[in-house]
């Protein structure tokens, strides 16, 4: 299982200390949430602080742009480190045309999905994306509660990746834990997010070990 600990449940007064911990930790991507205070009520980090933290790993960056219209950003992601560009669906008017634009760019397309989304809003892009990222809460804050009608979802998505012959990976975020991300593991997943359970476990290192052996 591959595991991309969220920052957003780092210390924010001790990042680097924390990026440290995470590149010596079994996270092969360290997620970093972007919110915007208009398509999620929150606000979180922006460019600079991702890029200070490219420059303390070689870990790839698996960026969540929880912001409206992410098609603008794709030159900006790009520019502070950014390997993964996780862009959402109900954010882009035209998806097709910014999944293109991002791999142009050289880096991943994903394409994320809030709880309501349905999987077959996916159907006519899953050839092309290479990740899609399903969120098991609404978005916004770490720390919520799992929505365990995401492993049916998981499990539907498996299938159209399948039945399409789509190379994408599928990758979950919210409320993941090792009782939750092994129900995922069952249903499908390739990728686990994990904020709260990481950052607030004794050794998050272990827990960070524990959810990859899943
Ligand atoms: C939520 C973010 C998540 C969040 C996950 O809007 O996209 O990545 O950090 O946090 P946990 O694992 O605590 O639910
Ligand atoms: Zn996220």
């Amino acid at each position: 299982m591959i595991v991309s600990p969220s920052i957003l449940s780092a210390d924010f007064a001790n990042l680097g200390r924390d990026i440290c911990m995470l590149d010596e930790s079994d996270a092969q991507w360290i997620h970093c949430d972007v919110m915007d205070g208009v398509f999620v009520p929150n606000i979180s980090f922006g460019f600079p602080v991702i890029k200070a933290v490219s420059e303390l790993t070689d870990k790839p960056l698996d960026v969540h742009l929880m912001i409206v219209d992410p098609g603008r950003y794709v030159g900006a992601v790009r520019d502070c480190g950014a390997a993964i560009m996780n862009v959402h669906q109900e954010a882009c008017t035209h998806l097709h045309r910014t999944v293109q634009a991002i791999r142009d760019a050289g880096m991943k397309a994903a394409v994320t999905l809030n709880p309501a989304t349905p999987v077959s809003t996916l159907e006519d892009i899953i050839t092309d994306v290479d990740m899609v990222l399903l969120m098991s809460v609404n978005p916004g804050f770490g720390g919520q509660k799992f929505i365990s009608h995401i492993l049916e979802k998981t499990r539907r998505l498996r299938r159209l990746i399948d039945e399409s012959g789509s190379k994408a990976l599928i990758e979950i975020d919210g409320g993941v834990n090792l009782t939750t991300g092994a129900a995922l593991a069952e249903a499908g997943a390739d990728a686990l997010v994990a904020g709260n359970a990481v950052f607030n476990a004794p050794d998050p290192k272990q827990v960070i070990s524990a959810l990859t052996a899943l």
